[in-house]
């Protein structure tokens, strides 16, 4: 079922991704080769099932957050994999940004996809005012450099270390874009904070999980170089509490967070929120 939900999320994704980004030049055409090439769109998922809690956003708005998340989520795939981060050829079961287009293209294709990010979400003519600047908060707080980049830093930093702060880590490098995800379709403020919370939780349980697959799954299964952590002797929630603890912490906080998704007062539709909580716990790629 949720593959299925998921399925169309990415569809209706990669078709605005197609709207917006003419492929006329190396840098668009650098662009929709990460974006396009299969991913699981689990943040979009987010958007989605976050927006039929409330039901009140109409199905653009709720699009064009899906694509700022998944665009500001590719731009920071294409830097991670670069030499000069963690070096990896392959991402999304094809040659990575780098590989394809050169470094320089790669790097700009990232910084655009940055800026595409906002650019959707200022042009959006459906979301009021005061939603979209509160969006636009959330999204530069999370992946700026007290979020998603202070959490690649430390990630860098911890290559060869054994005492860095890896829940940290995990929760500025991927909890953040995914506790965003989980807020910004939300137009009640006091909700918004609450599902913000909830959804670091959610998003510490998918690197936890990320770490995981690198060492339970195949470089094939995953689309990525399953030995990349290995390689660069990163930091890793298995390196540091072992698979079976991983796991289960991974579980954990999923259970509860699924909990106070259960818990949330209203007349919600939780349904589809709770299956990609579980999805994240029982994927293989
Ligand atoms: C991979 O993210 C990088 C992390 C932050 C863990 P995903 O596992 O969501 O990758 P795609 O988007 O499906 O390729
Ligand atoms: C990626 O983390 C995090 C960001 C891109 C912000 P990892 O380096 O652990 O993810 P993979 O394994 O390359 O997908
Ligand atoms: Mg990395
Ligand atoms: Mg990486």
């Amino acid at each position: 079922m949720i593959n299925k939900y998921l399925a169309n999320v990415r569809e209706s994704v990669n078709q605005q991704f197609l709207n917006i980004i003419k492929s006329d030049s190396q840098v668009s055409k650098a662009m929709l080769h990460t974006v396009l090439a299969p991913s699981k769109c689990i943040r979009a998922g987010i958007v989605r099932a976050a927006a039929e809690l409330e039901g009140t956003l109409n199905k653009e708005s709720i699009n064009n957050l899906e694509v700022a998340v998944e665009a500001m989520h590719s731009y920071s795939l294409i830097h991670d994999d670069l030499p000069a981060m963690d070096d990896d050829d392959m991402r999304r079961g094809q040659p990575s940004n780098h590989i394809a287009y050169g470094e320089a293209t790669a790097i700009l294709a990232g910084d655009a996809l940055h800026s595409l990010a906002y650019e959707i979400v200022a042009n959006d003519t459906n979301l009021s005012v005061d939603h979209k600047v509160n969006i636009i908060k959330l999204l530069s707080d999370a992946c700026g450099f007290n979020g998603m980049i202070l959490g690649q830093q430390l990630d860098l930093e911890s290559e060869g270390s054994d005492t860095g702060d890896i829940n940290k880590i995990h929760a500025l490098k991927t909890g953040r874009l995914i506790s965003a995800s989980l807020a910004m379709p939300i137009t009640n403020s006091k909700l918004r904070m609450k599902l913000k919370i909830v959804g670091e939780d959610i998003g510490l349980a998918f690197q936890i999980m990320d770490d995981v697959l690198e060492i339970t799954g195949s470089t094939k299964a995953l689309g990525k170089d399953s030995k990349s952590d290995v390689k660069n002797n990163k930091l890793t929630y298995v390196s540091v509490y072992g698979l079976e603890t991983a796991v289960k912490n991974a579980e954990k906080l999923i259970e509860k967070s699924i909990n106070k998704i259960i818990d949330l007062d209203g007349n919600f539709n939780k349904k589809n929120l709770i299956e990609i909580c579980n999805f994240i716990i029982s994927r293989d790629n």
